[in-house]
């Protein structure tokens, strides 16, 4: 079991860039009692582990973790005190002990994403056009509908799947939202967000080029070094302002450590250097 306070947990994990920019945080704020002793850490938990592997954690002395593919909803299940955005989000991304020795469960993916957004657009008014349906859309809809936006359409290979998220949303907001298929997308956009994992698979979405002709952000939570097949869609499409991931994996991970140190890191330069690294 790790020394380290603050870990991310997954399976597969080698690959998580969390530690880097968790390091490069700290960093900003060396010699702050609120960092004294922050040392963040990978964990392999086996497929049937999670449970096991975040009770050893606390034995060991961990105060908090990310938690990250395949454990998103298994640590929403098992955690007892949610935060509203993890209620929403149906899934967990960040542990925190409590004093009482239980973990509080919070998502902070929606909140970075939706900070990396208005680095670049502001969302208040905005007509929204959210594709995808799955765990990595529904955990950003309530921040984005917090930003106030005038819609926010959501359109998805599976219709069935947008309509539950749009009819679970719906009572407790007065924005307008709606659910409809890739082929029957019509109308205007000024935001446009990827949240499939079409781009894994390196797909382009069956998405008529005239939507893209308003947007003024085309942002896929997916980043590579290599252009996304989507924002290379919407370049094609005439969309100036192209936006991968890479920010909002950054800022949830400043939304996680100013849930552990009450401290706000400068999320720029460690992007910056994040992308350098790609
Ligand atoms: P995640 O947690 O990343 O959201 P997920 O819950 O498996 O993963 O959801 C994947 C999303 O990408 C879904 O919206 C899925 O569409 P379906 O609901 O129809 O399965 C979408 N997706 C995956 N591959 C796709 C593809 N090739 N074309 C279009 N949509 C795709």
């Amino acid at each position: 079991m790790t020394q380290a306070t603050y870990v991310v947990i997954g399976n597969p994990i080698a690959h998580s860039k969390s530690p880097l920019i968790h390091a490069a945080f700290a960093a900003q704020f060396a010699g702050h009692p609120a960092v004294a002793g922050f040392l963040y850490d990978k964990l392999l938990a086996p497929m049937d582990g999670f449970v096991a592997c975040v009770a050893q954690f606390a034995a060991a002395g961990g105060r908090g973790a990310n938690v990250t593919v395949p454990f998103k909803e298994e640590a929403f299940r098992l955690t007892e005190t949610l935060s509203e955005r993890a209620q929403a989000a149906g899934a967990v991304n960040t542990l925190q002990l409590q004093s009482d020795g239980s973990w509080l469960g919070d998502n902070t993916d929606g909140a970075g994403l939706v900070a990396d957004v208005l680095r670049h657009i502001d969302i208040q008014g905005k007509r929204i056009l959210l594709l995808g349906a799955g765990g990595a859309a529904r955990g950003v809809i309530l921040p984005l509908l917090a930003q106030e936006p005038a819609s926010l359409t959501l359109a998805n290979r599976t219709f069935g799947k947008a309509q539950a998220l749009i009819a679970h949303f719906q009572p407790n907001t007065p924005i307008p939202l709606q659910a409809c298929e890739f082929a029957a997308v019509a109308g205007q956009f000024d935001l446009i967000i990827n949240a499939t994992s079409a781009s894994l698979g390196g797909e382009r979405l069956p998405i008529a080029d005239s939507v893209f002709a308003p947007v003024a952000l085309a942002y896929d939570m997916m980043y590579g070094k290599a252009e996304t097949p989507f924002l290379a869609q919407a370049r094609e499409a005439g969309v100036t302002q192209r936006v991968d991931g890479l920010g909002m994996l950054v800022g949830q991970a400043a939304e996680a450590f100013h849930l552990w140190t009450g401290l706000r890191p400068d999320v720029a330069p460690v992007l910056d250097w994040m992308r350098a690294q790609l």
